[in-house]
This record gives C-alpha cells, structure tokens and sequence, in this order.
C-alpha cells in the first residue's frame, strides 16, 4: 500500500526493471513480460521509459505478450490496445517490435488466433512477470464476472458494466464500445510465475475487498490471486478504502 498513485506506479516500474535486470536475460533466453492496458498502468510506461532513456533497464531481450484486444479493431483504430501500447510505450523503448505480441482484433478465426497466442506464450515456457489492473468488478484482463477460473485465452463478450467504464475511452458513447474482446483466461494469468496487479482509486475499493478478504470466486476473477504462489497487489490509500 503506497500513498498515492505516483508512487504506486514508480514502485511498479522499479519492480518490473529490477526483475528485467536480474534475469539478465539475452537473445537465447528472453525475460517474458505481460502487460496490460487501461489508464492505470500509463505512470508505470511513463516510469519504464524513463528509466530506459536513463540507461537503468533494457527491453532489447525482453518478449512482452499483452493481456487483451477488442474484437473487431483493427491495430490503427484509435482504442486498440495496438495503438494504445505503440502511443504510450513500445515506440519510446528499445524494444524489437518483433518481440511484442498483441492478440489481433481483426482476426476472422478467434479460436486458432487465441490457440496461436497461447502456443507463442508455451514456445517460451512460461510469463516471467504478469502485470495487470483490475476492473471496478474485480475482472482481470477481460475475464469478467463468471469467467471460469482455469480459462485460457478465448473470445469474451463484455458486461454492460464494463462497456459503460470503457465508454470514457470512445467518446462517452456506448453504442461505439466493441462488446467482444479477445483475452488471455484466468489460467493463462494464474500459469505465470509472478502476478502484478496495480489498483488504483476508491472505484476499486470494492474489488480489493473481493480480493483480498472474501473467498475465492469467478464473480470477481481477481480473488482467484489468492491461489498465487506469487501474487503482488500495489495500491493506493483510496483503493484500500474497503479493506
Ligand atoms: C479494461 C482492461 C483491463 C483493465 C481495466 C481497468 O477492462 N481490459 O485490463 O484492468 O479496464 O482499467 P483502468 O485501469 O482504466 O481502470
């Protein structure tokens, strides 16, 4: 528990370039990192790639697998998570793009695109360190409530909830939100080997509580974390109102 957001998200960066730097990882033997989307993880980019400017961390043998894609746009529209990871992080560090892999929108066969992601990710063994932020209704990725708790990466349609918190991102408007989405499953995040989740804000107040002080269940996939060997929850005063 940090005091405020900024801190969160530089303490997030540090962890995320300590572990890089500790792996050493080379061209052979990449440190695999997954990465999520959403306004919360933009100060821990900010932080990354300072500290990539400031020579402190390398991504050049770093493979990142995204968490999530909608369904339906395209890597240019303006709310892909192509675009929203190009914008705010890849195109500032020194990664090989070759070394990124985003789930594709466009895909017209779900099922063999969400096989081929889960098959890149096998090819390397496992994530190394999975970061993520959570939905007001304790969703993870876009495994929303109900989501089986050994999922794999699949074709989801969007709650209403979700769909209306998303809106701020297409205008304000709902009808503009894509209902389906492309994401990795609770048991694709379960299987990497250390899980970060960054929450901030008293609208996830709620779902810390769901996380972390009642039992495990699929309504609030997040709690499911509870099983984790490896589990890391940063967050704010505000987000822990509920605890
Ligand atoms: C979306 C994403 C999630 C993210 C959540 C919260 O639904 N698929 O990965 O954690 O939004 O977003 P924010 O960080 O903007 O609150």
């Amino acid at each position: 528990i940090k005091e405020d957001y900024a801190t969160c998200a530089e303490w997030t960066a540090r962890h995320i370039a300590w572990r890089i730097s500790a792996f050493a990882p080379t061209a052979d033997k990449p440190f695999v990192l997954g990465l999520p989307t959403g306004s919360t993880p933009l100060g821990v980019y900010k932080e990354l790639i300072r500290l990539n400017k400031a020579g402190k961390v390398s991504f050049q043998n770093v493979v990142t697998f995204n968490m999530d894609e909608y369904l339906g746009l395209d890597s240019n529209h303006p709310q892909s998570y192509h675009r929203f990871m190009q914008d705010n992080f890849f195109s500032h560090i020194d990664i090989n793009p070759a070394n990124t892999n985003i789930l594709d929108g466009t895909t017209t066969d779900p099922e063999a695109e969400c096989r081929r992601f889960e098959e890149k990710i096998a090819k390397y063994g496992k994530i190394h360190l999975f970061i993520g932020g959570v939905g007001a209704d304790g969703h993870i990725a876009f495994n929303e409530p109900g989501s089986s708790l050994s999922s794999r990466t699949r074709q989801k349609t969007l709650t209403q909830d979700t769909i209306i918190m998303n809106s701020r991102f297409f205008g304000g408007d709902p009808e503009q939100v894509p209902t389906k989405a492309l994401t990795v499953g609770v048991g694709t995040i379960l299987d990497a080997e250390e899980v970060l989740i960054l929450a901030s804000g008293y609208t996830k107040a709620r779902a810390l509580h769901h996380a972390i002080e009642e039992g495990i269940n699929h309504m609030w996939t997040i709690s499911v974390l509870q099983n984790h060997p490896r589990a890391i929850i940063v967050c704010d005063e505000d987000a822990t109102d509920e605890l």
